[in-house]
């Protein structure tokens, strides 16, 4: 346990259960067809931040702790331990590769228990990076994107129409390792976050709530992007967190708990990442810079600067099409305090994210949930 003020290295507390993420994800993604195969696993290889799963495995370890717990005679989910290598194969597309049933699923977890981390919370830690992988490859479909993790783009390099199929494959194979949890409550909760992506993605095309040929600032403004922010990005990582205090069978206010902290950290993580946006180069991100003004995106270091600067509506409203439109509103952001505001905002929703835990008993995965919340604020990239 680390003494209060001492930083704890979230990675270091599950980096175990990681280093078999990306294997058995992998797994889960087998397909008998050697080209699905090859763009189904093709951002498996990049690492990414593994941040999803990351906060999964840590709230099932924190929330494991809590002596509050649910009662009821639902059964022990311990029991089901072995559900995972017990299964009948029901995806005779591929009778060899059937992931979830692999030989090998015991001897991964052999060293399940050790941390209080259940079976059912690591393929939950694993579905949620699923679900994460699928949402880039639609995303960068729609956002045309050329790279991603510093690498080529799935779309560039095997053409949209597999990349958005690899996409739809990797929904599904998230959907059936969700059946085979057997949690009713979880598969609602996890489904909804798929359409909650969706959502979020439409609102995005939609970009603001205002009428487009006559855009003001209003209050409404802030409202629709944090809403579109919530769906595109904290639906995922609150339900997800949720999800692990359900599988963990932790009482009704320790879920909420865990629900509260995923939602405003989700919120912070994409003000940041938006913030980013405008203070970082190509090569610090990894993806090109400034991407958003090009997409025609209005995100909330400009929705600040529109606030003070009304003359910034007519280029919201034609999306920065016109030429040097995206130059003048990007000067405008900088001589505004937009990018400030976004960074108190962003502090603003990580502090409430450590609030929503602080009746957890203290433990490493506690502090580890803590620290993420200070690296989200203080990330690069
Ligand atoms: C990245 O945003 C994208 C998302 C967080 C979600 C995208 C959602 C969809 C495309 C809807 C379809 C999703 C599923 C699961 C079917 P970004 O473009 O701002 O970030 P980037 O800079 O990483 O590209
Ligand atoms: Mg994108
Ligand atoms: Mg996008």
């Amino acid at each position: 346990k680390a003494p209060p003020g001492i930083s704890v290295d979230p990675l270091r507390i599950v980096g175990k259960e990681l280093k078999f993420l990306t294997k058995n994800i992998r797994q889960l993604l087998g397909s008998g067809h050697p080209a699905l195969d090859k763009v189904a696993k093709y951002y498996t290889r990049s690492e990414g931040k593994h941040m999803r799963p990351l906060l999964v495995l840590l709230m099932s370890q924190a929330t494991a702790l809590d002596p509050r717990k649910h009662t009821s005679d639902s059964p022990n989910p311990r029991s089901v331990d072995s559900s995972f290598s017990s299964l009948s194969i029901l995806d005779d597309a591929n009778p060899d590769s059937n992931p979830l049933v692999a030989p090998s699923a015991e001897s991964q977890y052999d060293f399940a228990g050790d941390d209080n981390i259940l079976p059912a919370q690591r393929r939950l830690a694993e579905i949620t990076e699923l679900i994460h992988t699928a949402s880039l490859l639609h995303d960068d479909v729609i956002d045309n994107a050329v790279t991603r993790r510093a690498n080529s783009s799935a779309n560039l390099a095997f053409g949209n129409k597999m990349a958005v199929l690899a996409g739809d494959f990797l929904l599904g194979r998230a959907s059936v390792a969700l059946a085979r949890l057997r949690d009713p409550e979880v598969t609602e909760l996890m489904a909804t976050v798929i359409a909650n992506l969706v959502e979020g993605e439409f609102m995005q095309l939609k970009n603001t709530a205002q009428d487009e040929a006559k855009p003001i600032y209003t209050d409404e403004t802030l409202d629709y992007y944090l809403q579109k922010t919530y769906l595109k990005t904290a639906s995922l990582i609150s339900k997800s967190c949720r999800s692990a205090a359900v599988l963990g069978r932790s009482a009704p206010e320790v879920i909420e708990a865990a629900y509260a902290y995923g939602r405003n950290l989700g919120l912070a993580f994409q003000l940041v990442d938006d913030m980013l946006d405008y203070t970082l180069t190509e090569a610090e991100l990894g993806k090109p810079a400034g991407a958003d003004l090009e997409l025609g995106l209005a995100t909330a270091p400009l929705l600040f600067a529109w606030k003070s600067n009304p003359e910034l509506g007519p280029l919201v409203g034609r999306k920065f099409r016109n030429e040097g439109d995206v130059q003048r509103a990007r000067e405008i952001v900088y001589h505004s305090n937009g990018v400030e505001q976004t960074r108190v905002l962003a502090q603003d929703y990580a502090d409430t994210a450590v609030a929503a835990i602080s009746d957890f008993p203290d433990s490493e995965a506690k502090s580890g949930l803590i620290e993420m919340a200070e690296k989200t604020m203080k990330r690069r990239k």
